[in-house]
This record gives structure tokens, C-alpha cells and sequence, in this order.
């Protein structure tokens, strides 16, 4: 197998935005150098590799950044060559280039940057966070688009004045955060009244019926590149057994999930390597991390009421819950 060639070292990135972020003690201007100093209250923060870190280097989120440093490029469409991010963020989104074009778009929780990527090729101007390393991964294929601005920050201390965003975009974060109500009512904070969103979220009755969640309690303490070892190990074998079951007409989805690792046939991926890496990246994503609670519909519409969100709607598309609509 070869995963994604190491991360090198980015030397594009544009950094003359650093000032423009703000201390997530006090929320005052940062004064920018070879770290950023808050103006008032004397906070610094590190820059890593041109990328400001508002985090400890260490936290939960630890397997997110071995995984997606170990598969920088799995899921690039300009890696695979398919669009498959951009068809799913168009898709799921409703939004076209036109309308992206030159606003301000949030990505909450980048990681290797599948969807920054895109973003970042509509002309819009693009802020990407996550907590974890990925933020190297992504910066390494993304930090050359003169319209990125990347930082390594929590979704519930973030660097940025509230509601200065026009859109809002976070797939497959919330249910990895220890509060996902709270992380989920956090973003909205950034976002300008009238601004759009589009967020996805594991749908419960999906993802609670899935054979992995037994194994999780325990695979979730094994630390991440011996989990990875054993990942690599078992999909090659586990995976033609899967392919076979989900050929089965009717019933053939249904009989995969008996399997425990990711199968993408659905993708149209036709290179036996190309399959194999991105199940090999899924399954660890399934079985690593520290957190993961699935969300009901019922729950996202409380939240979505609560927030007083407009022209929502809540779409189940496979084992997610696309939620999109307007602050
Ligand atoms: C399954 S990955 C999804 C990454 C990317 N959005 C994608 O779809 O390829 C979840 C990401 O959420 C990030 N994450 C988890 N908790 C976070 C938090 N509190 N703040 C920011 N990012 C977080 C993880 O580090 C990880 O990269």
C-alpha cells in the first residue's frame, strides 16, 4: 500500500493575514511577528510552519492528526482525479461557485483539506481550522492558494471576530467533539446574520446500529499508529469479503456492514490501491477517536429552532444529516 507521500515543508504560505486574528482569551487584535502577541492582555501564540496555533500541540484529537498526516492526499480530488469532494459539498451545500465566489467561507474541522481544496478553487476567501496536526497535511497540498487563511484552533476558542463569515461549512466534525451541542451552537457565533450554512453530522439510527461500535470502547485506547498497524493489517483481508457481500442485489449494503471495514464501492473507485487506501484511512476513522455521538434528527431541529436558523432543512443522505439554511 502507499499512502500519501510524507508531509514536506510549506514555504508558499502566505502569512500577512496573522494579524488580522484575535486573542481567544480577551478578543483583542494580535500583534503579529514570530509569534502573535495579544495587544492587551500579553497572550502569545505559537506559528508552526506558518500556521498559528491556538491549542495545546497535544489533544484529543491526536489519531485526526495521524491520520491525516498518514493519508495527506487520499481524498484530494486532485490526488484521485475524480471529484468526489466537490460533487459532495456542491451537492449537500446547494451553492454554486458564483455565490462563493470572493465571500468570506468558516471551514470548521479542515483536516487533510479535501474540502478546503475546493473552497479555496471557487475564488472564495477561505478561513480553515481543526485542533489537530492535520493542519500541517492541509497546508502542505492547500497553503499555496493565496486565498487561505489556516489556523491549528478548538471550535470552542476560535480566533476570529464573530459573525464575519458569509458562509458557514463543517462535515464530519461535530459528533468528534466533547460537547457537540455546544460546538454546534459555538459556530453559528461567526457567522453574519443572513450567512448560509451547510454542516453534516453521523445520523444516530444510522451509526449506532454499525458492528463498530462495539468494538470502538476498546479500540479507542490503543494509540494511534499501532491502531493504524493493525488497520493496515486487516483490510486487506476483510475488505474483497466486504466487496463481495455488498454486491449482493437488495440486500448487499446490509451484508458489508456485517464486515467491519469501510467499503466505498458506492465511489465508483476503480484502482484496487485507491480502494484499499481509503478504506484503510476509514476504518482507522471509524476505531480511533477519543469521541463520537451520532445526532438524532429531533435534537438537531431543537438546536436549529433554538439558534433561530431560517429556511432550514434537514436532509438524511446515507449515514448523515446534512443540515443547511440561513442565520
Ligand atoms: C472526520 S474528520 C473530518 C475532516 C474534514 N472535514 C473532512 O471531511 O475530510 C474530523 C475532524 O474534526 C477535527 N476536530 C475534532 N474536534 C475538533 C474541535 N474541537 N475543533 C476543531 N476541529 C476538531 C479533527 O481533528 C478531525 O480532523
Amino acid at each position: 500500500m502507499t499512502p500519501s507521500s510524507p508531509v514536506p515543508g510549506n514555504t508558499d504560505f502566505q502569512t500577512d493575514w496573522h494579524d488580522t486574528l484575535c486573542c481567544i482569551h480577551c478578543g483583542c487584535s494580535l500583534r503579529a511577528g514570530r509569534k502573535l502577541c495579544c495587544t492587551r492582555c500579553g497572550a502569545t501564540y505559537p506559528i508552526d510552519n506558518g500556521v498559528p496555533r491556538f491549542v495545546a500541540k497535544d489533544n484529543y484529537a491526536a489519531g485526526f492528526g495521524y491520520q491525516w498526516n498518514q493519508h495527506r492526499l487520499t481524498q484530494l480530488d486532485s490526488h484521485s482525479g475524480m471529484p468526489i469532494s466537490r460533487d459532495r459539498l456542491m451537492s449537500a451545500s446547494g451553492w454554486s461557485v458564483a455565490e462563493l465566489h470572493g465571500k468570506n467561507v468558516l471551514e470548521c474541522g479542515s483536516g487533510a483539506g479535501r474540502f478546503t481544496e475546493v473552497l479555496c478553487e471557487t475564488g472564495a476567501s477561505v478561513t480553515s481550522f481543526d485542533i489537530s496536526s492535520a493542519v500541517h497535511a492541509n497546508v502542505a497540498s492547500n497553503g499555496h492558494f493565496p486565498n487561505l487563511r489556516l489556523v491549528q484552533a478548538s471550535i470552542y476558542e476560535l480566533p476570529f471576530k464573530k459573525e464575519s463569515f458569509d458562509f458557514l461549512v463543517c462535515f464530519g466534525v461535530l459528533q468528534h467533539t466533547p460537547d457537540v451541542e455546544k460546538a454546534f451552537k459555538t459556530i453559528f457565533q461567526y457567522l453574519r446574520p443572513g450567512g448560509r450554512f451547510c454542516i453534516d453530522v453521523y445520523a444516530a439510527i444510522v451509526a449506532y446500529t454499525h458492528p463498530r461500535h462495539l468494538l470502538r470502547p476498546l479500540t479507542r485506547r490503543i494509540p494511534p499508529a499501532r491502531l493504524y498497524t493493525v488497520v493496515e493489517k486487516v483490510v486487506p483481508r476483510l475488505l474483497p469479503l466486504s466487496m463481495m457481500l455488498s454486491a449482493v442485489p437488495a440486500a448487499g449494503p446490509y451484508l458489508a456492514r456485517l464486515v467491519p471495514v469501510a467499503n466505498h464501492r458506492y465511489l465508483g473507485l476503480r484502482n484496487k490501491n485507491t480502494l484499499r487506501n481509503w478504506s484503510v484511512l476509514d476504518t482507522f476513522d471509524w476505531f480511533a477517536p477519543r469521541y463520537e455521538t451520532p445526532q438524532t434528527r429531533r435534537r438537531l431541529e431543537r438546536w436549529t429552532t433554538e439558534l433561530h436558523l431560517r429556511d432550514v432543512s434537514i436532509e438524511r443522505r446515507r449515514g448523515l444529516y446534512v443540515i443547511r439554511g440561513t442565520k
